[in-house]
């Protein structure tokens, strides 16, 4: 099943740039008047070109390359629209579908951002704050009018797609409120314990074998050392211990950081996938220049029907320069893995035994041979090169982010 993602777009037309200093306000004030901040992004309607406008150039990119086929979801993660404007946020939603379109991917769905929310009370005296995602056309976040129902009643909607469902998790349902939390909410997302018991019950209740989770506000921290923070959900942790629990596979994406990571929740069985997505094109929060690249992501993986465990790939893409390219070192390099089904041990001892018996290791052979190569995370090919070192002198070469190995016996 293969997901195209794009997060954290935050466009904006160029009118917003020449609001003055003192009409702007800050998330939580409730002045009138716009506010484009230090994290405002790059794409800006007026600009519809594809060398201005990186969302346009996507699907073009996508089709040159002929990377288009087969692609089952296209998914945004939140904040289409930098601060909620009625007009940006329709234009992005329909570009969106537009995308889908030329892309022939026959689902599209997103979850709601906290830009996505009307976040000042000014905005949405005739509605509640989520109104203007509820009057988007093409309806937001599904085309099916009852998961729809679902999605805006319970905070949830579960799309299921043959052996996997997609979760689709609203975090951003308590944005509005204007009590002493607002700021906190905005920034952090809310997941209730009801919501957690009825994701659980529709997970361990359906057919599906695996699930994705899509939402905007990240659960837990986004990388274990270098997220230093504690702008994550709040019930974050129980969310993911519940995932963990069902006993099915689950891989959660989610946006609204801007900080591309991938890992796994915890090293238990069955923990859960966790990548962070990059945002499209907002600008890189103080501090996080030195990692950050604007990206998107295409998600591919396949559920073992044998295991019931799930395994594939996500490939980046970078911005640089007005283009599109294969995603470099800088955060997220263009592939990584997630899911081999052998050890590491047993890898190695593959490997070692075809190259010590004169055999060559490389290229599209090397995967022939030992077809979980394609499942190393970066984690894993450090590993597996130092294994393979170590306990049978082979040397292996990988050329980290395109997924190349060769591997050598020491003395040849
Ligand atoms: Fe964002």
């Amino acid at each position: 099943m293969k997901f195209l993602i794009i997060s954290d777009i935050h466009a904006m037309s160029k009118d917003l740039l020449n609001l003055t200093e003192s009409s702007q306000s800050k998330p939580g004030s409730s002045s009138i008047g716009g506010y484009n901040g230090s994290t405002r992004g790059s794409v800006y309607i007026e600009d519809r070109t594809t060398k201005a406008n990186r969302l346009l150039a996507v699907p073009e990119y996508l089709i040159d390359a002929g990377l288009n086929q087969d692609i089952d979801f296209l998914i945004c993660l939140g904040d289409m629209a930098h601060q909620c404007k009625r007009g940006v946020l329709q234009l992005i939603w329909q570009q969106l579908n537009d995308i889908a379109n030329d892309l022939s991917i026959s689902n599209i769905c997103a979850v709601s951002g906290n830009h996505d929310v009307a976040s000042h009370e000014v905005d949405f005296q005739n509605g509640s704050p989520d109104s203007i995602l509820k009057n988007l056309r093409p309806p937001f976040p599904m085309a099916d009018p009852e998961l729809r129902r679902d999605y805006h009643g319970n905070q949830f909607a579960v799309i299921e797609e043959g052996d996997v469902g997609l979760v689709l998790v609203d975090t951003t349902s308590l944005i509005g409120y204007q009590g002493q939390r607002k700021a906190d909410l905005w920034n952090k997302g809310f997941i209730s314990n009801e919501l957690i018991s009825g994701i659980r019950a529709s997970i361990t209740s359906s057919d599906c074998s695996a699930f994705v989770i899509a939402m905007h506000h990240h659960p837990t921290r986004v990388h274990k050392l270098q997220d230093v923070e504690t702008d994550y959900i709040e019930n974050g942790d129980n969310f993911l211990t519940m995932l963990q629990d069902t006993g099915k596979p689950c891989f959660l994406l989610h946006g609204h950081k801007h900080f591309v990571n991938f890992r796994r929740y915890n090293e238990r069985q069955n923990s859960p996938w966790i990548f962070s997505a990059s945002s499209l094109a907002a600008t890189p929060y103080p501090g996080m220049q030195e990692r950050y690249k604007c990206q998107f992501h295409i998600l591919d993986f396949a559920l073992n029907p044998n295991t019931k465990e799930i395994s594939g790939q996500i490939a980046s893409w970078d911005w640089v320069a007005g283009q599109w390219e294969k995603a470099g070192s800088t955060g997220m390099t263009h592939l990584i893995g997630f899911g081999r089904q052998s050890s590491l041990k047993d890898m190695a001892e593959k490997i070692s035994s075809v190259v010590s018996e004169g055999g060559t290791l490389r290229g599209k052979g090397a995967f022939d041979e030992v077809p979980d190569l394609r499942y190393l995370t970066q984690d894993d090919i450090f590993d597996l090169q130092k294994l393979l070192k170590e306990t049978h002198s082979v040397e292996m070469i990988a050329s980290h982010g395109v997924q190349k190995f060769a591997f050598y016996a020491e003395d040849d």
